[in-house]
């Protein structure tokens, strides 16, 4: 078993993953409109970092306000009152921030209230506090698509390929298509939870279109989630009668999200 201090070290050497500048600008490009005359804050990032590279070159256009960053030698922490005043102050949060600190980076983003754009890890979505915001269709993902994750630069330059997804609550014109479902529901195929009145699905293909009751599907549906086809109803352990994953043939299984069809006749 690792000692704290080594699981310690190898969470802060995982959030030092800079982000590619051809990643941030196939993605920021998107969101120009929501930029223009805006303070945009990049909490997590030195000068050097590819966000900050990206917002000079668009203030350097007009094309924003200002850009401001948290400094040099990973530079104010973003949970410090003097970065928190500064994220008071601007328009749009827009970062990838560390990995480990992600669900608080979240709770402050929320707390505050803030429009923002930020990277995280795809698991990152059963957190409680963004699930619900997901679930709200309050905050959802970016153009970029789940597949294949995302390729960061390490501290010694090496590539290393992350699941990382964009969050955001900012606009954009990708939104999900209602699914297409070819597959209607049997009894034999689709197995119910042991501990939860619900069918289990273990790919979005297989959601079935005749099916009105509830259903666990995969955290990657939400990739698919489309608000007029789909109502999402809570975490697996919302649902389960011991609060614990759902459990299928004696097995508990990965992390599910509980939808329902809407509407549904
Ligand atoms: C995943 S890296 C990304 C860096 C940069 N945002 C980018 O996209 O290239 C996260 C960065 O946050 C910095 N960091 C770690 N803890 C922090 C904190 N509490 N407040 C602000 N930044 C922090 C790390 O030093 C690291 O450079």
């Amino acid at each position: 078993m690792l000692s704290k201090k080594l699981l310690r070290a190898k969470r802060v050497k995982n959030d030092e993953f800079y982000t590619r500048y051809e990643d941030v600008k196939a993605e920021c490009d998107n969101y120009r409109s929501h930029f223009f005359n805006k303070i945009i804050y990049c909490n997590c990032d030195t000068a050097d970092s590819a966000f900050v590279r990206y917002f000079r070159e668009l203030k350097a256009k007009g094309l924003i306000r200002d850009v401001w960053f948290s400094g040099g030698l990973g530079g104010a922490d973003f949970r410090s009152s003097e970065s928190i005043e500064r994220l008071k102050q601007a328009d749009l949060i827009i970062t990838n921030p560390p990995f480990s600190l992600f669900r608080e980076f979240m709770d402050l983003l929320i707390k505050y209230d803030k429009t923002f754009l930020v990277i995280g890890n795809k698991n990152a979505v059963a957190y409680r506090n963004l699930f619900t915001q997901i679930k709200n269709n309050k905050i959802w993902f970016g153009v970029r698509r789940w597949t294949g994750g995302m390729s960061f630069v390490t501290s010694d330059n090496s590539i290393k390929d992350v699941p990382a997804i964009w969050f955001t609550n900012l606009e954009h014109s990708f939104h999900p298509a209602p699914l297409r479902l070819k597959k209607s529901f049997n009894h034999l195929e689709y197995e119910q939870y042991e501990n939860a009145d619900a069918i289990n699905i273990n790919r979005t293909t297989d959601i079935p279109n005749d099916y009105c009751g509830v259903m666990g599907v995969p955290i990657s549906f939400l990739e698919k989630y489309n608000s007029k086809q789909f109502e999402i109803l809570g975490l697996d352990k919302d649902f389960t009668y011991d609060k614990g994953a759902g459990i299928v043939n004696g097995q508990r299984i990965y992390t599910r999200i509980f939808i329902r069809k809407s509407p549904c006749e």
